[in-house]
C-alpha cells in the first residue's frame, strides 16, 4: 500500500517515480552509449552513481536494442576476481534460455570455469581456476570479444572502478585498455568515487586509460528540484510539508543526495500528515543523538590534532584554504604544516573530502551527520 512504504529508499534503484531529477546526466549516458563514447562517472561517496546507472538502464531497457549489464567490483582484489565477475555478470544478463546465454555457457567451457549456484537467489556464478595470469587475460579477451560478436548493442557499467589500481596485477589498466578500445558494440560506464585514484587513471598521460573516455562529474541535485521532489512524494501520500521545513531538509542535509534521502525517510516513518520545520528540527536533533555512539569512535581513531581540525572544517562548512593564517588562527590549530598532514590523514580515512567549487579548491567534512554534530561542539 502507497501509504505503508516507505518512498524515501536508502539503497537501491526504486524506478523512476522514487528518482529525482538527474534528466541531463541520464541524456548524456544514454547519448554517450548510443554514439560509442565510454564514459567516466565520478563523484563523492553517496552523490548516487550507481542510482543514475540503474535509472539510466531502467530508461535504456525501455528502448530497445540496447542490453544493459552492471557489474560492481568493490570486493574484487584481483585479475581473477575481476574476471569472476564479469563472466558472471554476464552469465546472469543472458540466462541460459536466452539463445546469446546458450552460447556464452559454450563459451565458457572452453575456460572450464566451475559454475555454482548462490543458496539464496538460485543465480549461477562463475569461477575460472587458472593458475597463470595469461590464462586470465585470454578469458576476458574472449568474454569481450563474445559480447562484441552478439549483434547487438551492449552497455557494460562497472562500478567501483578505480579498485583496479590496488589489483597486485600491474598491468591490469594496459590490459583493458588493449581489450576495451578496439570494441564496437561494447560501451562502457566505468564509475567510481575515489576521485584521485581515479583521475589518475584517466587523465595522467603516461596510464593507459588516458583521454580514453568523457568524464561525467556528478554534483548535488538543484535545489528547486529536490524540494518539488519531497513535496511531491509527500503529497501523493496525502501529506503536507511545509516549505521552511523542505528548506530546512535540503540545507541541512547539504543536498548529498544519501543524506537528504536519510532525513526525508525519517520524517516519513514518523506518519506526521503535516510536517513543520520545528518537528524536522526535532528529528535531525534525534538522528544525531542516535549517531552519537558512531561519532565518538571516529575521535578513537584520530589525534587530538587531526580531531580539531576535523572540528574546524566541520564548523565552516568549505574550507578554501587550510593553511592560511585566517583559518588557523580563528580555529586555534596549529601551524600550516600539521595542517598539511593532518589534511592527509583525514582524507585517507574519507573523514574529509577535497572538492572544487567557483572558488577553487576546497576540504569538507566527508558524513553530513558528522559535520553537523562536529558543528555544534
Ligand atoms: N536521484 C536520486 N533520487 C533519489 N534518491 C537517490 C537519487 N540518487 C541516489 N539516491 C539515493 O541516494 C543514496 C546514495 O546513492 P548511490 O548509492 O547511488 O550513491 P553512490 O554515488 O553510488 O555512492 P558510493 O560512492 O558510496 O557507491 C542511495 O540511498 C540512493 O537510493
Ligand atoms: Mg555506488
Amino acid at each position: 500500500m502507497l501509504t505503508e512504504f516507505n518512498p524515501f529508499q536508502l539503497s537501491g534503484y526504486h524506478g523512476p517515480d522514487l528518482f529525482c531529477n538527474r534528466k541531463q546526466e541520464t541524456r548524456k549516458l544514454i547519448s554517450n552509449i548510443k554514439n560509442g563514447v565510454n564514459t567516466t562517472l565520478l563523484s563523492i561517496r553517496r552523490m548516487g552513481k550507481t542510482g543514475l546507472i540503474y535509472h539510466t538502464f531502467n530508461s535504456l531497457n525501455k528502448m530497445s536494442g540496447v542490453h544493459c549489464v552492471y557489474i560492481d567490483i568493490y570486493a574484487t582484489q584481483n585479475l581473477k576476481e575481476f574476471t569472476n565477475q564479469i563472466g558472471t555478470a554476464v552469465l546472469k544478463a543472458f540466462p541460459e534460455k536466452h539463445s546469446i546465454g546458450k552460447k556464452f555457457l559454450q563459451l565458457l567451457k572452453n575456460f572450464r570455469p566451475v559454475i555454482s549456484f548462490d543458496p539464496l537467489t538460485n543465480l549461477p556464478e562463475v569461477s575460472f581456476d587458472f593458475v597463470q595470469t595469461k590464462q586470465y587475460e585470454n578469458s576476458l579477451t574472449g568474454i569481450f570479444a563474445f559480447l562484441e560478436n552478439q549483434g547487438i548493442t551492449i552497455a557494460l557499467a562497472i562500478d567501483e572502478f578505480q579498485q583496479i589500481a590496488d589489483y597486485p596485477e600491474r598491468n591490469t589498466e594496459a590490459l583493458l585498455r588493449g581489450i576495451i578500445q578496439p570494441l564496437k558494440n561494447v560501451r562502457f560506464i566505468f564509475s567510481g568515487s575515489s576521485k584521485h585514484m581515479l583521475n589518475d587513471i584517466f587523465s595522467n598521460s603516461k596510464r593507459p586509460f588516458f583521454a580514453s573516455t568523457h568524464t561525467l562529474t556528478l554534483g548535488t541535485i538543484k535545489k528547486e528540484d529536490y524540494v518539488l521532489f519531497i513535496e511531491r512524494i509527500f503529497s501523493e501520500r496525502k501529506r503536507k510539508i511545509r516549505t521552511d521545513a523542505l528548506e530546512f531538509i535540503t540545507d541541512w542535509s547539504r543536498l548529498h543526495t544519501y543524506y537528504t534521502q536519510v532525513v526525508c525517510n525519517r520524517i516519513f516513518a514518523t506518519g506526521l500528515r503535516d510536517i513543520t520545520l520545528h518537528q524536522v528540527q526535532m528529528e535531525c536533533n534525534d538522528l544525531l543523538k542516535e549517531q552519537e555512539g558512531v561519532f565518538f569512535q571516529y575521535r578513537n581513531l584520530l589525534t587530538s590534532g587531526q580531531w580539531e581540525l576535523l572540528k574546524a572544517i566541520a564548523k565552516e562548512d568549505k574550507v578554501h584554504h587550510p593553511s592560511s593564517k585566517e583559518f588557523i588562527g580563528k580555529h586555534n590549530i596549529g601551524t600550516p604544516a600539521n595542517i598539511q598532514r593532518g589534511l592527509e590523514a583525514l582524507l585517507n580515512k574519507e573523514l574529509v573530502y577535497r572538492e572544487h567549487d567557483q572558488n577553487g579548491r576546497y576540504y569538507s567534512v566527508y558524513d553530513c551527520f558528522l559535520a553537523r554534530w562536529l558543528e555544534r561542539k
